[in-house]
This record gives structure tokens, sequence and C-alpha cells, in this order.
């Protein structure tokens, strides 16, 4: 019998704003979402209630819409407000920003006026290192390092513009500007690249398509406030059938 509650056992990882957890499946993780936000590489920390649901929610809302889009994801089922059954991947240490609009460290970097939109999308990849910052790589240096194969990186900028291209019309009949938004993908024991991690208002920008308001984790970056009614509105308007 097995008398150790999966809920209070060790997680195998915990990151700034996860924990995940091993289950009886070896093939299966399962992955609880936290109310823990933290920003510029953990230097800025908060927290607010119901964070963790709304990402929950969001991404356990949009995985199955991409799977059905043709993007593989690591996504299994929704267990409960803040948990979800995921595949186990090997995550591929390179972060995918994609972009439609101009923001951020992109703006930052280039000396542009945030909200210049851009005349095709951007795909821009990161080194995963929190100790270095997750550093703007290229695809060479990722081949070059062993962290993916040319095949993969091909595949990973594939299925990053198809979730682009199903996500930003999604959003706009939704009235929210996609600007850009951070992917995460993972192998499986077969080689198959999916999607893993999380869409939600952490990884991606958001800006209302009237207003202009922020509804992402920019509220908190910035010290906005009102950053819980902005997730609960994006929640709100992901789920609402229009
Ligand atoms: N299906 C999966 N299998 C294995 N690991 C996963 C899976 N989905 C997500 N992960 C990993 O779980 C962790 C999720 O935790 P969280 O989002 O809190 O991390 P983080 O603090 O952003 O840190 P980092 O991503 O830099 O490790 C991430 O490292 C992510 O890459
Ligand atoms: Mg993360």
């Amino acid at each position: 019998m097995n008398t150790a509650s999966p809920n209070t056992s060790a997680p195998l990882y915990e990151g700034k704003a996860k924990k995940v957890f091993a289950t009886a499946n070896p093939a299966e993780y399962r992955v609880q979402y936290k109310d823990d936000a933290t920003a510029f590489n953990a230097q800025k920390r908060g927290s607010w209630a119901g964070k963790g649901a709304v990402n929950n929610a969001m991404t356990a809302h949009l995985f199955p819409l991409l799977e059905q889009a043709g993007v593989p994801t690591h996504f299994i089922e929704q267990l409960s407000d803040t948990e979800q059954r995921v595949k186990a991947v090997t995550i591929v240490p390179v972060e995918v920003i994609v972009r439609n609009v101009a923001a951020g460290s992109f703006c930052k970097r280039l000396g542009l006026e945030e909200g210049e939109p851009l005349a095709r999308p951007v795909v821009e990849y990161c080194y995963k290192s929190d100790a270095l910052g997750d550093p703007l790589i290229n695809t060479d240096t990722a081949v070059a390092l062993g962290w993916a194969s040319e095949e993969d990186l091909a595949r990973i900028r594939e299925l990053a513009l198809k979730v682009r291209d199903f996500l930003t019309p999604y959003f706009e009949q939704r009235g929210v500007r996609l600007i850009d938004f951070k992917l995460e993908f993972g192998k499986l024991p077969s080689g198959e690249i999916v999607l893993a991690d999380e869409i939600s208002p952490d990884t991606c920008r958001f800006w209302d398509a009237q207003t202009g308001e922020r509804l992402d984790k920019d509220r908190f970056r910035r010290d906005l406030g009102g950053e819980a009614e902005a997730y609960a509105e994006m929640l709100r308007r992901v789920t609402a059938q229009v």
C-alpha cells in the first residue's frame, strides 16, 4: 500500500512558479502551480492568491486547443485548481520567445519604442540558465554546445510559429493583443518534441486591444498594481465562448 500522500512528498524539482512531482508512473509528472511570482531573474519576489490557479487553468484550457491545432504537448489532464498531470519530458534547455510586437528586452536591446508592430514574427532563443540570467543565444550555439540538434531546433521553430498562428487570432477575438510569449519544449523518450511548461500571464505579454492596459506579469514587474485582477480577467477572456 502506498501511504505517502502525493501532496506531501518532496518535489522532484521546485522552480519559481511550479513544483514538479514524480508519480507512480515514471512517464508522468504532477505539476503544482504556486502563487509565487518572481521577476528580473528572481531579484524581485512576490505572491498573490489565485495566481497559481489562473496559470494552471489557462494552460489546461489552451494546451488541448493547441493539440487540436497540430502542436503536440505534454498536457494530459487538469487534476485540481492548481495541479495538472503531464508527460515527463527532458526539457530542452533553450527558451523560445516569439514576438509579434516590440516590447520588453527586445526594445531595451535595440533601442525601440514598446508597441511597435513587427513586420513579421520574430523567434528568439535563450539559454535556460538562472545562474546566467537566461542569455540570448542563436541556434548555432545550441547545436555547438549540445543542447539540441539542428533537426530538433527546426521542429521547435515550426511548432513555436504554429503556436503563434493559433494564439494570435484566438486572443484577438477576445480583445487582447498577444505581444510576445515564451515557450519551453521537451523531448519524450521516443524522441518526439512536445510543447511543455505553461502558457499564462507569467509567460505572455497581453495588452487590452482597446485601452492598451497590461494584463500580464508586467503589472508585477513594473509595480503597476492590480495583478490579481488582471490575471483573473485574462482567464475569463481565454475561457469565454466567442
Ligand atoms: N513535462 C515536463 N517534464 C519535466 N519538466 C518540466 C515539464 N514541464 C515543465 N517542466 C520544468 O519544470 C520547471 C517548472 O518550474 P518553474 O516554472 O517554477 O521553473 P522556473 O522557476 O521558471 O525555473 P526554470 O524554468 O528556470 O527552471 C521548469 O524547469 C520547467 O522547465
Ligand atoms: Mg517557469
